[in-house]
């Protein structure tokens, strides 16, 4: 018996994605971590919700995205998918969680499935996960890659600066992400590499190319929430489009309301029973 009314709003698949890429439609994909903030960007149109290991930054204030936990990465992604009506919802595998092999690749991806209800997972790593991949595909679990700038390496880059400047890069990471894609990777985000090669990487694949900080020639454009929004301050990377000055207009309210608390102003005689 169907639970389904005719009401319901139709979710995206990984399968509308490919349908978005084959006529041309650019998808929107941003970062989520929590109910609150999921529920106003899924009612807001978006594609593709990421709950990424970019939690470590925004949400703990860590350095890199290496501390955070799976157990971490699962609370993020459950908050995130009950306020979500529409959007599909990939989780990151965070680091050390599926380096090890595939069968702890495996277990860690049925993990995120099962206690997150998460759509699909993400991946960082090319030919060197390939085995992980196809052992998380095996089980049914939809896998998108991520090259380029691949955060979890970051101590093996030195530096969060543009990937794949050099010809022995770029071939590589296009050998990568054809490789990706013929494991069946649903899609593949690209961050942080020159916009030529990620156009070229794009046309050359028939799944959808995400990109952040990769230009505009790819099949959709990710970026972190906290970012766009304004809420992070110092974080100014050229491809950031802020859309919002949310850190001066959360001071300002804050301001506000420390202010009316101390003149005794607040609550006044209509806010009190
Ligand atoms: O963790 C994250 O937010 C990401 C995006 C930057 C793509 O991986």
């Amino acid at each position: 018996m169907s639970v389904h009314k005719a009401s319901d709003v139709k979710k995206i698949t990984t399968h509308q994605l490919q349908e978005m890429k084959n006529r041309g439609e650019k998808i929107a994909m941003l970062t989520a971590y929590d109910y609150s903030m999921a529920r106003i960007i899924d009612g807001a149109g978006i594609d593709v919700i990421l709950v990424g290991d970019s939690a470590s930054n925004v949400m703990a204030g860590n350095e890199t995205t290496l501390p955070i936990t799976l157990d971490q990465m699962i609370y993020h992604a459950s908050s995130v998918v009950k306020a979500v009506k529409r959007a599909l919802v990939v989780v990151d595998i965070p680091f050390g969680y599926y380096q090890g092999s595939s069968g702890e690749a495996l277990r860690s991806s049925i993990r995120i499935m099962k206690e997150s209800g998460g759509h699909a997972v993400k991946m960082e790593g090319g030919s060197e996960i390939k085995d992980s991949v196809l052992r998380i595909l095996s089980a049914g679990v939809p896998v998108m890659g991520h090259l380029g700038l691949t955060p979890q390496s970051i101590y093996k880059f030195g530096t969060y600066t543009v990937r794949a400047k050099e010809e022995v890069e770029a071939n590589k990471l296009l050998e990568d992400a054809l490789l990706l894609q013929e494991c069946g990777c649903f899609a593949i985000v690209l961050e942080k590499i020159p916009a030529t090669l990620a156009k070229k990487v794009s046309a050359s694949l028939q799944i959808p190319v995400i990109g952040i900080g990769a230009g505009p020639d790819v099949d959709g454009q990710v970026l972190v929430m906290q970012d766009m929004l304004g809420i992070t301050k110092d974080f100014k990377p050229r491809f950031l489009r802020r859309y919002a000055d949310l850190n001066t207009v959360i001071t300002g309210a804050i301001g506000n309301y420390v202010k009316d608390v101390k003149a005794r102003d607040f609550p006044n005689q209509e806010e009190k029973y």
